[in-house]
């Protein structure tokens, strides 16, 4: 980034990361702990199903980076970091995740999403009134394109699209980021906040989209498309949304929204066969060798049809733009994880076999 320290908006000196050790909190502390020596990083982290330390093994013994165990929804626990180390950002990376397991068991994703989220913005509320520099302290919470609901075939989302989730787990980070948002207004909690598209890359487990896909096709197992294929997504490298979270953190302006997205709007059917002709191509195999797994199965009660973004704000504004086309992020992605067999061994234990099992069953 060419711009100096004293430009920023916001300069961070301990900034809680929470959900550190799933798929973007992940990423995001491999960018920033090597890159910001000087910062340091609290990793808050329950280890769901979905975080899992191995993704941080090259930061563990770093002097600026602290894993701590435990639950955003603990009140005592938070409030406790806050005090003994002097935080002065947050990133709020935890949640639950996934749509379909918010079909299953929605509770959890209440919990975690909204009440966790509203645990975190009163610790933070008074960790900054106690602050020597109030000025100094920031709130970054990271949402979803999913709270915007449904797009037809044209448009996109702006930042002034009105909220209208239709999934349980959309419902959750729709009502967390309005709490994040009442806390600007109602008591002037510095805040930002940004919603994303859909990501993909190194260590996402593998119950989304494309890392099972890589998973199946490895395997040899069908591949389940929802409905037709036709829904559309707009896909973003990991690693691009990082630096664009790098960017809003820094110069984000206080009490805004940003959307986050590359442009690369695809229909499931389309990327996954470009994915999975990608993998055929990395691994050797005849072109359009594991085309065959493709499986059509029952669609997902309320699907989304259509997501797309429209990120203008943030590249005119802050000047972001990705890196990656979507060819180069799927290629890079595929390569990660056929040199990571050990991570996909570890995170597909007996318990995810056996959600699997039921999935298939289900459908
Ligand atoms: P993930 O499921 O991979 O990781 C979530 C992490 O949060 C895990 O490490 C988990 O252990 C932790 N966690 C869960 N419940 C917790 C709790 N109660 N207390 C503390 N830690 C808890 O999720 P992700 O894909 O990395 O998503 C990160 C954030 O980005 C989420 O807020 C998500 O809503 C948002 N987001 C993700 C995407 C995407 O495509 N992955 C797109 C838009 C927005
Ligand atoms: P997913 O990765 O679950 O992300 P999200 O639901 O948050 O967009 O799904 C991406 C798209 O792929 C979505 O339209 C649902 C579809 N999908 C399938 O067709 N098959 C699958 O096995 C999964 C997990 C998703």
């Amino acid at each position: 980034m060419s711009s100096t320290w004293s430009e920023m908006v916001h300069q961070p000196e301990v900034i809680l990361v929470t959900g550190g050790a799933g798929f973007i909190g992940s990423n995001f502390l491999l960018y920033m702990v090597a890159r910001y020596p000087t910062v340091q990083f609290i990793n808050l982290d329950r280890l769901t199903y979905a975080g899992n330390l191995m993704n941080l093994r090259s930061i563990e013994e770093a002097p600026n980076y602290r894993f701590v165990r435990g639950d955003v929804a603990d009140a005592p626990l938070v409030e406790r970091l806050f005090r003994e180390h002097g935080i002065s950002t947050v990133v709020h990376f935890a949640a639950e995740s996934h749509v379909d397991r918010s079909i299953m068991t929605p509770l959890s994703f209440v919990l975690t999403n909204t009440v966790g989220t509203v645990t975190l913005l009163e610790a933070a509320r008074k960790a900054w009134g106690d602050h020597a520099d109030p000025r100094r302290f920031r709130f970054y919470h990271i949402s979803t394109d999913e709270v915007f609901g449904s797009l037809g075939p044209e448009g996109y989302f702006t930042e002034f699209t009105p909220y209208n989730p239709r999934s349980p787990y959309a419902a959750s980070k729709a009502a967390s980021d309005h709490f994040v948002r009442a806390y600007y207004y109602t008591y002037g909690l510095p805040i930002v906040i940004s919603n994303c598209s859909n990501n993909y890359g190194p260590y996402q487990f593998p119950e989304k989209l494309i890392p099972l896909t890589i998973l199946n096709a490895l395997e040899n197992r069908p591949i389940p498309i929802y409905g037709k294929g036709e829904n559309v997504r707009d896909w973003l490298y990991v690693h691009d949304h990082c630096t664009a979270i790098e960017r809003i953190l820094l110069f984000g302006r206080t009490g805004q929204t940003y959307l986050v997205s590359a442009g690369y709007e695809r229909t499931n059917l389309e990327l996954v066969t470009q994915l999975l002709d990608l993998l055929d191509e990395e691994l050797g195999r005849p072109a359009g060798y594991s085309r065959r797994l493709i499986t059509f199965v029952k669609d997902r009660p309320g699907h989304d049809f259509r997501y797309a973004l429209d990120a203008s704000r943030l590249r005119q504004e802050l000047g972001w733009q990705p890196a990656y086309t979507l060819e180069e992020g799927l290629r890079e992605t595929i390569r990660w994880y056929l040199s990571h067999r050990d991570w996909l061994e570890a995170v597909t234990d007996a318990s995810y076999r056996a959600y699997y099992e039921k999935q298939y069953v289900l459908r």
